[in-house]
């Protein structure tokens, strides 16, 4: 093969294994999801279950118009559910449930379901906790719905321990605002012996006016 192609053959490599996605809680139109493909932006998790117990129905809007704007291009479209843990709220399976059949009652289609672990009222009972988080686990796989947990090693820590891995099984998108789209300085914790997506900057003023959003990289 000559050096040239050998070149490109190289930087295609490279271009393609490094993909970048953003979550955000702003709208974002599907015109607004094709700007960010054309920015380099494959991927959107869009937020669905609330922290209050609601359902963010301007998330599952997000989540139909990035899948209206696949067609130009955009890779996978996820939801995440950031449970609610105040006296009034629905269980642990109940809060599964609220999420997956707005989604789908909305026609929303989505790829993974990801279980938000970070301090917010959790109790500080870890094992009260953990079964917390195996229950909306069991209740996503009851539900046919492929799960993820979205972490780190500070929250896992206070809220189940930082080597408990019950759900080690499944993969993990690793919070660690480093500013580097990498998963080099990941500490390995809960069972996890790397992550499968890694949130590296927290709200930052997007591209496209999107507004603000997180910023967000796969291998
Ligand atoms: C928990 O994770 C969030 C990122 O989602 C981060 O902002 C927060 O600082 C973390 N808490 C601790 C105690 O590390
Ligand atoms: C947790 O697990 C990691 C990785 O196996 C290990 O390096 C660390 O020492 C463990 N921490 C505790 C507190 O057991």
């Amino acid at each position: 093969m000559n050096p040239i192609a050998l070149v490109f053959l190289a930087l295609g490599v490279s271009l393609s294994s490094a993909t970048l996605g953003i979550d955000t809680i702003a709208g974002i139109s599907t015109s607004g999801f094709q700007c960010l493909k054309s920015n380099g932006y494959w991927f959107y998790i869009g937020r669905v279950g609330q922290s209050n117990g609601g359902i963010d129905n301007g998330g599952i809007q997000n989540i139909k118009n990035a899948n209206a704007a696949v067609i130009a291009g955009l890779g996978a479209v996820d939801a995440y559910l950031f449970p609610c843990h105040s006296s009034g709220c629905a269980s642990a399976k109940q809060q599964v449930i609220n999420t997956v059949n707005a989604l789908h009652n909305a026609g929303a289609k989505f790829g993974t379901l990801w279980l938000d672990v970070e301090i917010y009222n959790w109790g500080s009972n870890m094992a009260t906790n953990q079964q917390f988080i195996l229950d909306m686990v069991a209740q996503c796989k009851s539900m046919g719905v492929t799960v993820g947990i979205y972490t780190n090693n500070n929250n896992w820590s206070n809220i189940v321990g930082i080597n408990w891995s019950g759900v080690s099984a499944y993969p993990l998108w690793w919070a660690n605002y480093n500013g580097q789209a990498n998963f080099n300085n990941f500490v390995p914790f809960g069972g996890w012996g790397k992550p499968s997506i890694h949130q590296y900057q927290g709200d930052v003023k997007g591209a496209c006016s999107v507004g603000n959003v997180d910023m967000n990289w796969y291998p």
